[in-house]
């Protein structure tokens, strides 16, 4: 099976895993100003309020599982090529079992130092905390990308959706740059659909399923290899 499925996720796709949107009511910009814990400047200004925001989003991910979406994904997955390009910092694609995870803006199970980004380690169950420091003694920061943060993973991201035979975006408000531009990297003709209760950015030509992830996405899925006869 020769067909190239892109999927870009963003907050919506873990939203009934229970991790909480940035955008929807009461979701997590509604709860915190982002300015105080999502950049550099909030970092630098108190590390301690960024180092809790971010542990306690990790002990949500700890505890919450992938869903039917997530699952979905590596249902396909085992019949053609799909590459999974994602805006979230948890793991739940992973844990799916989904084999190609790009993570756009970082993992929250991860710390880097905040002088080396390359110096990256797995933080498991320990907390971000003022004792853990790089090998160069400098505080490990979450390894995830802040607001007025440069987008590593960009470039490759632009690629794999501009080789994509078809995208599906799921979960995603696409509010946020450059993520949001990759819509635009997919090549003229090629089929975009979009699985989300709330769809409001119009995508032309895009098929929307105006359904939660996990009754929109298998749907999608069982469609697709129905189509293909996969
Ligand atoms: N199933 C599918 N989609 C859903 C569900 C659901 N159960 N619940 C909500 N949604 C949709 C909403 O309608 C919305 O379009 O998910 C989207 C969530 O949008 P945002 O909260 O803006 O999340 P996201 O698009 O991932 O934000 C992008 O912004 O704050 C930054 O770094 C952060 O990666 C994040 C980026």
């Amino acid at each position: 099976m020769s067909e190239h499925v892109v999927v870009l996720t963003g907050a919506g796709i873990s939203a009934e895993s229970g991790l909480s949107t940035f955008r929807d009511a009461g979701g997590l910009w509604e709860q915190v100003d982002l300015e105080d814990v999502a950049t550099p400047e909030a970092w630098a200004r108190n590390p301690e309020l960024v180092r809790d925001f971010y542990n306690q989003r990790r002990h949500q991910v700890l505890a919450a599982r992938p869903n039917a979406a997530h699952e979905a994904l590596v249902n396909l997955e085992n019949r053609c090529r799909v590459s999974v390009v994602t805006q979230n910092v948890d793991n739940l694609h992973e844990r799916a079992g989904s084999s190609h995870v790009l993570h756009l803006h970082g993992s929250i199970m991860e710390a880097r130092s905040a002088l080396d980004p390359e110096e990256v380690i797995e933080l498991g169950e320990q907390d971000l905390s003022p004792d853990l420091t790089c090998s160069r003694g400098h505080p490990m920061r979450p390894n995830v990308v802040w607001f007025g943060e440069a987008v590593p993973a960009m470039e490759t991201a632009a690629q794999l959706v501009s080789r994509a035979d078809h995208l599906l975006v799921v979960g995603s408000s696409l509010n946020v740059y450059p993520a949001a531009s990759l819509v635009q990297f997919v090549e003229p003709g090629v089929p975009v659909s979009v699985v989300d209760p709330d769809a409001r950015l119009h995508l032309p030509g895009a098929r929307v399923i105006r359904k939660p992830a996990t009754e929109g996405v298998p749907e999608w899925v069982s469609g697709f290899r129905a189509a293909f006869s996969i």
